[in-house]
């Protein structure tokens, strides 16, 4: 593979899923506990925005008892330590792990759980407790905060920023997704288009896995340190 370059690195539920955070389409995985058309669309929370909220104070809840893995600590440390190019981690992940690892150019395409949207003002905020109870936004007073994460339906945030990383990158490399979701799903092809090198690293091979160069497969605390000591050298 290239030794040189710029480095564009999406990430999945799978990189998160040795820190104890369940993935969506796994056996167990989120969306068999819940139905996506209950808790993940801008319709759910119209209809019933306790539901939506009680799931998102959980989810957040939860994940700030969590640790990052190997996997998040090897991808900071790429990108501190790769000289050939930039590194651009783009995560489909709402969780913070990436930057608790210390990731920095890094874009959080599906929102965060650890932030809140008031719709009343547009503000986006660092939040870390429950809003099920209505509390007052910071800015503007309203009683109008959601959780800032992209339902079935919305737009992904950045994703201008993302293509043109995309359109950039000699090396694209997919860590822990199934390729199910879209627009996410169909990186690869644009970066396979634009001549880059497509690696997947996966616990299974994802359903775009035809797209890609090179396919390893394992569980991301193990295969993702592997691969950044080939580029970067022993830790
Ligand atoms: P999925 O749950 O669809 O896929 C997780 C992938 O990670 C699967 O291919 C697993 O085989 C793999 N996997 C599981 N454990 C792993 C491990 N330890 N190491 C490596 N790979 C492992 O999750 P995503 O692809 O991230 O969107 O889902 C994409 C989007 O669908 C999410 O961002 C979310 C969801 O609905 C929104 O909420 C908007």
């Amino acid at each position: 593979m290239e030794m040189t370059g710029n480095i564009v690195i999406l990430t999945g539920a799978g990189c998160s899923a040795e820190s104890g955070i369940d993935t969506f389409r796994d056996g167990g995985g989120l969306w068999e506990q819940h139905r996506v058309e209950d808790v993940a669309t801008p319709e759910a929370y119209e209809r019933d925005p306790a539901l939506v909220q009680r799931f998102y104070d959980m989810r957040r809840a939860a994940i700030q008892t969590k640790a990052p893995n190997a996997a998040h600590h090897a991808l900071a440390r790429l990108e501190r330590e790769w000289d050939g190019g930039t590194v651009t981690l783009v995560t489909q992940n709402v969780d913070d792990l990436h930057d608790r690892a210390g990731s920095k150019n890094l874009i959080h395409m599906h929102g965060e759980h650890l932030s809140a949207w008031c719709t009343a003002c547009d503000t986006r905020m660092g939040w870390t407790a429950t809003l099920i109870e209505g509390p007052p936004c910071p800015s503007c007073g309203a009683a109008a905060l959601r959780p800032d994460i992209v339902w079935f339906g919305e737009m992904p945030y950045r994703m201008e920023e993302i293509h043109d990383a995309l359109r950039d990158c000699d090396i694209f490399v997919s860590i822990g997704t199934s390729g199910a979701v879209y627009p996410a799903a169909g990186f690869v092809r644009l970066a396979r288009e634009m001549g880059a090198h497509c690696l997947e690293l996966n616990l299974e091979r994802s359903q775009g896995s035809a797209w890609f160069h090179e396919t390893r497969l394992g569980p991301a605390g193990d295969i993702v340190p592997a691969w950044v000591e080939e580029l970067v050298g022993p830790d």
